[in-house]
């Protein structure tokens, strides 16, 4: 799919493509390996940006803004290291971004750019940090962020999961494995962008145990779905659930995985007041 039909995508993800501009934060020697116009949409040569480059030095200074608004109360804050050695040079960063000048106060003072002299800045609002796997076809998604957190003013609802899905394509992912917390808001968003397939419930090589590693066989159709009009969450089905802090079921549902079960993670269910319920389908044999 190299196109995506913009009168077919909802009336959020249509207003953030008229709005914002799609950017990448790559080594220019991975460019030849990248798709750089997603589902058609160009990717303007000065939006481009190699980060062993000083003039890429307001962009990768937003992207740590980003990251600190993020994830800093997560305990998941990036040293600037990680970022350049996990992200930057070996795998795509990529998003959506606007010039300073174009942003509301709020997001202005959540990146620290309300001086005039930063109008012309270019600023990301989301980001999607993917690494190349060893095996081929295959991209590991480090991180998602997107400034919806941040832009009361002017909500950018719609942009991460736009991110993930331009992302994708951009990284020509076959497969996409990832590692996200149970309790993560981000969960739907994956979710939406095509099945996923557990690979392990809890996780204690990571700063969070209560995470889960899963893999989704990329198919472009499927990950253009949620930026449709017409399309609709998934809010039933399943055959068995994990509440988000039900650490015992968690670990019962890894022992399971382990023992060969085949798994995918179905929907994420919200409850007023409560974690949300993740519902889980299992595959016979
Ligand atoms: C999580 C985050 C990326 C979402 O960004 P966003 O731009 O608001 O995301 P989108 O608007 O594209 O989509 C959010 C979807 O999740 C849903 N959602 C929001 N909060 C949720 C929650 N607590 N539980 C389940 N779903 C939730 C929204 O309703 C929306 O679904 P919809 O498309 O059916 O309306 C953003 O809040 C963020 O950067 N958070 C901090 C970093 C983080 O935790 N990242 C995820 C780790 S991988």
């Amino acid at each position: 799919m190299d196109h995506l039909d913009t009168a077919a995508l909802s009336a959020r993800h249509r207003h953030l493509i008229d709005t914002c501009q799609p950017y990448l934060m790559t080594a220019r020697s991975n460019l030849g390996a990248l798709n750089l116009a997603p589902f058609g949409l160009a990717i303007r040569e000065d939006r481009i940006f190699d980060p062993t480059r000083l003039s890429s030095g307001p962009v990768i200074e937003a992207l740590h803004a980003m990251d600190a608004f993020s994830f800093g109360d997560q305990a998941m804050l990036m040293p600037r290291w990680v970022l350049f050695d996990c992200g930057e040079f070996p795998g795509l960063i990529f998003g959506f971004g606007r010039p300073a000048r174009d942003l509301p106060v709020d997001v202005r003072r959540a990146y620290k750019v309300e001086g005039r002299r930063h109008d012309e800045d270019f600023i990301p609002l989301s980001m999607w940090i993917a690494i190349r796997c060893a095996e081929q076809g295959a991209w590991f998604g480090h991180n998602l962020a997107s400034a919806n957190l941040v832009a009361r003013a002017e909500p950018l609802d719609g942009l991460a999961t736009l991110t993930k899905a331009f992302g994708l394509l951009a990284a020509r992912a076959e497969r996409q494995y990832g590692a996200t917390q149970w309790a993560s808001a981000s969960l739907n968003i994956h979710l939406g962008l095509g099945r996923m397939r557990l690979l392990g419930a809890y996780t204690p090589a990571h700063t969070h145990p209560e995470t889960l590693v899963y893999r989704i066989d990329v198919d472009p159709e499927r990950v253009a779905a949620p930026l449709k009009a017409s399309w609709r969450r998934r809010d039933e089905g399943g055959d068995r659930f994990v509440d988000a802090d039900d650490t015992e079921a968690i670990k019962a549902l890894h022992a399971d995985l382990e023992a060969g079960q085949q798994i995918d993670l179905l929907r994420a269910e919200r409850r007023a007041g409560l974690p949300n319920r993740l519902w889980l389908l299992s595959h016979p044999g």
